[in-house]
């Protein structure tokens, strides 16, 4: 979600009424909300669909905490990285559970998440550097900001902040070392930067983004994600995926196109050697945007992309 300072203190689900419509023909089936947060979508979709089981997973423990107790909803902590081992559990003490007809991922962290100064995702108040979603994270950002070295932090500012000043502000944070805390870290990035390029935006959101991505390994849980989601899906169930900056919809994109087109042969071949069939269908050709309305309402859905596809049934 974006960082923005007309933040609400609980979390608005983003584009909640295109994804209940999408996941329409889910809803007699199980609809796995892989990123359940406080359960925005998920009780939108158990409200619009009664008959559907909805499968909550999260990294967090608070976002499983905030669950409500109802009859065919299971939240369970998990990263979605590993969908199909943890849904496979969940089938193991749930046996009635119908087959997966819906995934939604709605990516990065939660409004209570990036409000919450202890967990470190804000650079507009001072907290740990921690920025994990979950305990299962490998690292911290305390960690990656007191250890890794000038190349390294470049590469992560670079690749996953797209940030133009990677090296300048790699090289002043290890100048600054130690540093304490998140307000300390925001004001070396800001102070890295040239004048100019601190008057679009705060300057240290693609710093903060990079770090979050890096800590939680988030690009590679989507790629690990999408695959098992597919993988998961009943023909005829649909995959609900709301990114929040190009390096996720981009992932999206291409997993998306590259099951919708099948073979990956070089076009120059008289015929298909590689035997790969189409697994998807794209049921959204172009990325769908919140409508002006919502981000005056919400302001951290203005970045929001949502991309649809249906599973196909399985070739003989
Ligand atoms: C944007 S919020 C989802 C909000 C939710 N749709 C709602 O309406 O309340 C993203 C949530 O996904 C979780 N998350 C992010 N990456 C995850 C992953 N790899 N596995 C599991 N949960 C993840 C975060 O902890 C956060 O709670």
């Amino acid at each position: 979600m974006d960082q923005t300072h007309e933040s609400p203190s609980h979390h608005v689900p983003v584009l909640r009424d295109e994804v209940v419509a999408y996941l329409a023909p889910a809803g007699s089936g199980t609809i796995v909300d892989a990123t359940y947060g406080r359960g925005g979508h998920a009780l939108a979709l158990a409200a619009a669909y009664p008959a559907a089981w909805i499968v909550g997973v999260d990294r967090d423990p608070e976002a499983v905490a905030s669950a409500p107790r109802r009859p065919r909803l299971v939240v369970v902590r998990g990263n979605f990285a590993d969908l199909d081992r943890i849904v496979a559990r969940v089938r193991e003490e749930h046996d009635e559970l119908p087959p997966i007809a819906g995934v939604l991922l709605d990516l990065g962290v939660s409004s209570p998440q990036l409000d919450a100064p202890e967990r470190g995702f804000s650079y507009r108040t001072a907290g740990p550097l921690d920025m994990r979603m979950g305990p299962d994270a490998a690292t911290d950002a305390a960690s990656l900001v007191a250890h890794a070295d000038v190349d390294e932090l470049t590469r992560i500012f670079r690749r996953y902040g797209e940030e133009r000043y990677a090296r300048r502000i790699a090289e002043a944070v290890v100048r600054a070392r130690p540093i304490h805390d998140t307000a300390e870290l925001a004001a070396v990035v800001a102070e890295a930067v040239p004048a100019a390029a601190r008057r679009s935006g705060h300057p240290a959101r693609r710093v903060f983004q990079a770090l979050r991505i890096a800590v939680n390994e988030e690009l590679d849980a989507l790629e690990r994600g999408l695959d098992a989601a597919v993988g998961l899906l009943a023909p005829g169930g649909r995959i609900v995926v709301i990114s929040y900056h190009s390096l996720e919809d981009r992932i999206v994109k291409r997993r998306f196109a590259a099951a919708a087109a099948g073979c990956v042969c070089p076009p120059d071949l008289p015929v298909c050697a590689c035997g790969r069939v189409p697994e998807l269908r794209l049921v959204t050709r172009r990325a769908v945007r919140p409508s002006p309305k919502e981000v005056a309402e919400n302001p951290r859905s203005r970045s929001a992309r949502l991309r649809v596809a249906e599973k196909l049934e399985a070739r003989p």
